[in-house]
C-alpha cells in the first residue's frame, strides 16, 4: 500500500515536472543597429539605423530620460526606449535601464521589458562608441533579447 502511494506520488511529481517544463517558450533575438545622435543645446535627436552610415535604413527612434548621476558629471543614469518605426518590428518597443560611464567605450544596460513583439523581454544591450565629432555621436548597439512566453499566453502581437 505504502509502496503504491510512493509510486503514485512519484508519477504525480513527474507529471508536474513535465507540465512545468512545457509551460513556457523562450525566444532569443539578437539585433545590431547603429545609433546616430545629434546634440544641440539642451535637445538631442537619436535615430537608430541598420548600418553605420546615416543613409542606412531607419529602424526606429530612441527616447530616454537621462540624469546626471555622479558629482563629476561623468556617469549618467538612463531609462530609455527604442521604438521600432520600420521593418519587421514596427510598432514594438524595447525598454532598457542602467548607468552610462563616460570612462568606458562599451556600456551595458539591462533590458527590463518590451511591448508588442517584444512582450516579456529581458536580456541586455551593449552600447559601444563608434565616433564622436562635435555633437554628432555614433554608437553600435547590440541587443540580446530573451522572451519567456507563458504557455497560456495567446501570442505575441505580430502586427
Ligand atoms: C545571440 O548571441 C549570443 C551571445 O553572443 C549567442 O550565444 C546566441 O547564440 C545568439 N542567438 C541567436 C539566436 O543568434
Ligand atoms: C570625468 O571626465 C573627465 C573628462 O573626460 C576626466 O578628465 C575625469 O578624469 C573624469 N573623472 C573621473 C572620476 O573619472
Amino acid at each position: 500500500m505504502a509502496k503504491g502511494l510512493a509510486i503514485a506520488s512519484l508519477q504525480i511529481l513527474s507529471v508536474l515536472l513535465l507540465a512545468s517544463l512545457g509551460q513556457s517558450k523562450t525566444l532569443f533575438t539578437n539585433l545590431t543597429m547603429y545609433l546616430h545622435e545629434f546634440q544641440s543645446g539642451d535637445a538631442q535627436s537619436i535615430f537608430p539605423v541598420a548600418g553605420v552610415s546615416i543613409e542606412s535604413a531607419l529602424v526606429g527612434r530612441s527616447q530616454a530620460i537621462p540624469v546626471v548621476a555622479s558629482l563629476d558629471g561623468n556617469n549618467t543614469a538612463l531609462a530609455a526606449t527604442i521604438l521600432f518605426t520600420n521593418g519587421k518590428y514596427m510598432g514594438s518597443t524595447v525598454e532598457f535601464k542602467g548607468i552610462a560611464l563616460r570612462s568606458v567605450d562599451a556600456n551595458e544596460f539591462a533590458i527590463i521589458g518590451g511591448t508588442k513583439q517584444f512582450r516579456y523581454a529581458t536580456g541586455y544591450i551593449i552600447f559601444e562608441l563608434v565616433s564622436a565629432v562635435g555633437g554628432y555621436i555614433i554608437s553600435r548597439v547590440d541587443l540580446y533579447i530573451r522572451q519567456d512566453i507563458p504557455d497560456d499566453y495567446p501570442g505575441i502581437a505580430f502586427l
